[in-house]
């Protein structure tokens, strides 16, 4: 019998797929499932996988939302295509919510779209205002699917590399002239991850005034508008001109801990709404009415739910970081909920190692998994990203852990 060679498809696919680039997370997570498969042996002597390398929580969603979701989930319509018309009592809702959080009436027919996570309108957002080409600027370090929004775009990124001693302010003022008359998009977002700097509405503020200034549509990626752990987090939605240039996308899933749901919403100028809804016309029929019943709930019974789980991740910071510090790794203590961006430590220093063989030799070492700070652009070279998703007892355990590899290093 003759076996056919396996066909090579890198010739088949895309230029575009190409340049999605997300090798470090796929290799991180192939270290990961490695390192599973040797510490399943249980003459391994192995630890457990510590996985903080994903900002998906360990919290849980309120039981409002849940209920709500069981309770449509056999109704028919919960089955049926979800075409936009039928996702008005979940516009409303938002309507509804921004009155309340930010005194802001926005009409939920024309302002107002639902979306498959952030993630997804973001991503798709360029499509539906840049030409192949067309220059958008991003934030360095940058969330990835920013970047990926702006490949599957055929757009041209610029980027603006933030500064750590700056306290990761965006300089506008390096931008000069003829690259802001470029540029067609803006993509930021405060809360920034991974930097976990929650950022100043005046840093806002000074983006929507050169957004508006040179025509430039402003895309701002707030799912964390609500886990400033000190101060209170940048909306665009406060800058009466966000009906002129912006669109802000929140999200279900970290405020709401709804992450696998897949349930977060724009709000934006009526033309970038419309643009976004035609776009993801071709995509989607929307999430089914059983989990938007859930967001409902969450939106209108559970408005607390974000101020009850701060006090838990301020726990995980404060003694993340201390157990850290114990061990010899300096730390940023920085001012928003999730995460911890760190520098690569001494020991991964004296030996050049770049973030990602510094994050594979602790995850071989230890079972600690962090995110290589290169998977979030250039500027994300020299840190690691290391998310506070589990209970604390279990994070300073890790922190032992990289504490006697230390150890062994020096
Ligand atoms: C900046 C940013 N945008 C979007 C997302 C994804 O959010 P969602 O679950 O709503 O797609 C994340 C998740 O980590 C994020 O950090």
């Amino acid at each position: 019998m003759v076996v056919a060679a396996a066909p090579s498809w890198s010739g088949v696919l895309s230029e575009r797929v190409g340049r999605l680039g997300s090798g470090v997370f796929a290799r991180n997570d192939q270290r990961k499932a490695a390192y599973c498969r040797r510490c399943s042996d249980p003459d391994s002597g192995l630890p457990p996988l510590l996985d903080l390398s994903l900002g998906s929580t360990d919290l849980l969603p309120p039981p409002a939302a849940i209920t709500a979701m069981g309770n449509k989930l056999a109704a028919p319509e919960s089955a049926a295509y979800c075409l936009n018309a039928a996702t008005r009592p979940f516009r409303e809702a938002v309507a509804a919510w921004a009155l309340r959080r930010f005194g802001v009436a926005v009409d939920p027919d024309t302002e107002v779209q639902l979306l498959v996570g952030s993630q997804e309108g973001t991503a798709h957002l360029p499509l539906a205002v840049l030409n192949p080409g067309d220059a958008a600027l991003l934030l360095d370090p940058y969330y990835p699917s920013h970047m990926g929004g702006l490949h599957l775009a055929s757009a041209e990124p610029v980027l603006l590399p933030l500064d750590a001693d700056a306290g990761w302010k965006p300089d506008f003022a390096a931008i000069d002239i003829a690259t802001w008359r470029r540029l067609k998009l803006m993509v930021l977002g405060f809360p920034h991850n991974p930097t976990a700097t929650t950022g100043e509405q005046a840093w806002l503020d000074a983006a929507v005034e050169r957004a508006t200034e040179h025509g430039i549509v402003l895309a701002h990626d707030n799912p964390y508008v609500d886990l400033a752990l000190d101060g209170e987090a940048p909306a665009l939605l406060r800058n009466p001109a966000w009906r002129q240039c912006g669109i802000e996308f929140f999200s279900l899933s970290k405020s709401w801990c709804l992450g696998g749901f897949r349930l977060a919403f724009a709000i934006g100028a009526p033309g970038l709404i419309a643009g976004l809804r035609q776009l993801k016309g071709v995509v989607d029929f929307n999430q089914s009415l059983a989990l938007q019943a859930g967001a409902i709930a969450a939106l209108e019974q559970a408005g607390d739910w974000p101020e009850r789980l701060k006090a838990t991740y301020r726990e995980r910071r404060d003694r993340m970081a201390a157990a850290l510090e114990a061990v010899g790794w300096p730390v940023r203590v920085p001012s928003m909920a999730l995460y911890l961006w760190l520098q690569l430590p001494p020991v991964a220093q004296a030996r050049g190692w770049d973030s990602e063989t510094f994050c594979a030799a602790l995850l071989e070492a230890t079972g600690v998994a962090l995110t290589p700070g290169n998977g979030f652009g250039p500027g994300g070279e020299g840190w690691a990203r290391l998310a506070l998703v589990h209970p604390v007892e279990q994070l300073e355990q890790g922190a032992r852990r990289i504490g006697a590899w230390f150890a062994q290093l020096a």
